[in-house]
């Protein structure tokens, strides 16, 4: 029996991960999951609760229990959270400023990393592989994954990338409207992991200067290369 396709997908925001990976599931037929996305919906639990994300323990306690169930449709990758629909919630401002305090919080990390396993697992046996994405799926939750990648962009070009989705534009001033988000985001994320090399087996690919469908394809090359023996 082939082994499942595990591929793991690590990069800051704007790398053009989350698109990527989610295109890269689609092609090849396999699942796909979204780790940001569950350290997302706790965030959106602990808030809608009135937790304070400043108490470790309670937030800690919060991920044991989250009643979460997350759709890996690489199609339509969806959220629910104790039955409610969060798929569009954990993508608001009030989520994404209050993020990085949980996904900082050193029990959550343990507690959402073994859930993440299991679930990269039931996707593979599942779909016959799965694409997970995030910051720490090349190096801690799945070192073991068949391919690891990181994608990387230049300051410039995740600044432009973010700047047309939030603002429709990448003219200057946009991009000047942008940079603080983006900058506080690397500050508040570079907590979690830096992303100036990648770690040993995992294939650099960097977006700069690619659109969507050539990054798509750069990682497809890496896919066929890595598992051509
Ligand atoms: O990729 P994203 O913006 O949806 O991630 C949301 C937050 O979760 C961000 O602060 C980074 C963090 N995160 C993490 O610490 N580890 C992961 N595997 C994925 C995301």
């Amino acid at each position: 029996m082939t082994a499942p396709l595990t591929i793991a997908i690590d990069g800051p925001s704007g790398s053009g991960k989350s698109t990527v990976s989610k295109a890269v599931a689609r092609r090849l037929g396999i699942g796909y999951l979204d780790t940001g996305a569950m350290y997302r919906a706790l965030t959106w639990w602990c808030l809608e609760r009135g937790l304070d994300l400043t108490d470790a323990g309670a937030v800690a306690d919060a991920a044991r229990r989250l009643p979460l169930e997350i759709g890996t449709d690489p199609g339509a990758p969806t959220v629910t959270v104790g039955g409610t629909d969060v798929t569009e919630a954990i993508r608001t401002t009030r989520v994404s400023t209050a993020v990085s305090a949980v996904a900082t919080n050193l029990d959550v990390r343990a507690v959402l990393q073994q859930l993440q396993r299991d679930l990269m697992d039931r996707i593979a046996a599942q779909t016959g592989g799965v694409v997970a994405e995030g910051r720490d799926i090349t190096t801690v939750v799945a070192p073991g994954a068949r391919v690891r990648v990181l994608l990387t962009a230049s300051e410039a070009a995740r600044l432009r990338r973010r700047s047309a989705e939030l603002h429709g534009s990448d003219d200057a001033a946009a991009v000047e409207a942008t940079r603080d988000q983006v900058v506080r985001r690397d500050r508040d994320d570079s907590t979690v992991s830096t992303f100036t090399e990648a770690a040993d087996g995992v294939v650099l690919v960097d977006t700069s200067d690619l659109d969507l469908d050539e990054s798509v394809e750069a990682v497809l090359d890496v896919v066929a290369a890595e598992t051509s023996d």
